[in-house]
């Protein structure tokens, strides 16, 4: 038997970094996805192929003996055979739809899918359960996640999300298409949200302010997003750009590649960590031609998504 799962990867479309000091983020699942098939095996052994990487180890050996991106992975292999006291040995197969360490959520969609997978091996699953997993499992490489990336790739839609990790889906009809465009400059997550919390630390009076806007900002974009109010929505992301500029967390390469997004569609902000990864552009029918067009002239690789209404999904196969 196989047990496939698949998750979403997530675009942050208003308050990272911010999050991580109280306040709210709002994001959305996009339409690429990350999957994940498992099956148990007789040989003792944890297999894992992947774009990213492949590992064979005994399941008795430690989670770090693998290279970091494939830790978590190994954590849920082996946390979820010792839960179920299961002596197999077990396959895992994971297939992309989008480029890892760009800041769409591959990390999280592939241990939200992982863990799903896995556990649907031994077991009948809640979406409460495999979020648990698999912010456990992120938190072996990125301890200090705020849990957000993980909790949209598990619901799928677009949610608000608190730090104390409250996280409501939005009641809303996406009406718009986001433009992703990689700035192919590769980035840490964890070193940029060290070097702004240095940020915040010297400047704490601007800090708080910028926090304070940010805030605001969100509550104007989600009356907007519910009301289907683009301009808004656009001008508010145009706007969080300038707050993460402010911080430091956008480069010249990124202001360039968000002008240029800027001048045809709603508007443009970087998304996730900052520092390389990916800008988003937020258009519909009107727009979107003259912004790929805009970008892909300029020689940057781009491609538009929707927003994924479905989250996790999970199926048995039989082999
Ligand atoms: O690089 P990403 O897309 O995983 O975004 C990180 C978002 C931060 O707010 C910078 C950190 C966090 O844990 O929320």
């Amino acid at each position: 038997m196989k047990s496939v799962s698949s998750a979403p990867g997530k675009i942050i479309l208003f308050g990272e970094h911010f999050i991580v000091y109280g306040g709210k983020a709002i994001l959305c699942a996009i339409d690429r996805r990350i999957t994940v098939e498992s099956e148990l095996m007789d040989n003792g052994k944890i297999e894992i192929t992947s774009s990213v990487g492949n590992a064979l180890l005994s399941t008795s050996d430690q989670v770090s003996s693998v290279e970091p991106s494939l830790r978590p992975i190994v954590h849920l292999a082996k946390k979820i055979l010792a839960e179920y006291n299961s002596t197999s040995g077990i396959r895992i197969g994971i297939y992309a739809e989008f480029p890892a360490g760009v800041g769409l959520g591959s990390s999280s969609a592939c241990c939200v899918a992982a863990a799903s997978s896995i556990l649907g091996l031994f077991a009948d699953q809640t979406r409460d359960r495999v979020l648990e997993l698999a912010l456990e499992a992120e938190r072996t490489v990125f301890e200090s996640t705020s849990g957000a990336d993980t909790t949209v790739c598990t619901l799928g839609g677009a949610i608000e999300y608190h730090r104390d990790g409250y996280a409501a889906k939005l009641d809303f009809e996406p009406n718009f298409t986001l433009i992703v465009a990689d700035s192919q400059i590769s980035h840490s997550t964890s070193s940029v949200v060290s070097r702004v919390r240095k940020y915040k630390d010297n400047n704490p009076a601007i800090f708080s302010l910028l926090c304070t806007q940010e805030e605001r900002l969100i509550e104007d974009a989600l009356e907007a997003l519910k009301n289907g109010d683009l301009r808004v929505v656009g001008q508010r992301m145009s706007q969080n750009q300038k707050y993460l500029e402010q911080i430091g967390v956008s480069n010249d390469k990124l202001n360039v590649m968000v002008d240029l997004a800027k001048s045809t569609s709603y508007g443009a902000k970087i998304t996730g960590a900052g520092d390389g990864g990916c800008i988003i552009a937020l258009v519909d029918q009107s727009n979107i031609e003259s912004t790929m067009k805009v970008l892909c002239e300029s020689g940057h690789q781009c491609f538009g998504v929707k927003v994924d209404m479905l989250g996790l999904q999970h199926k048995l196969e039989l082999t």
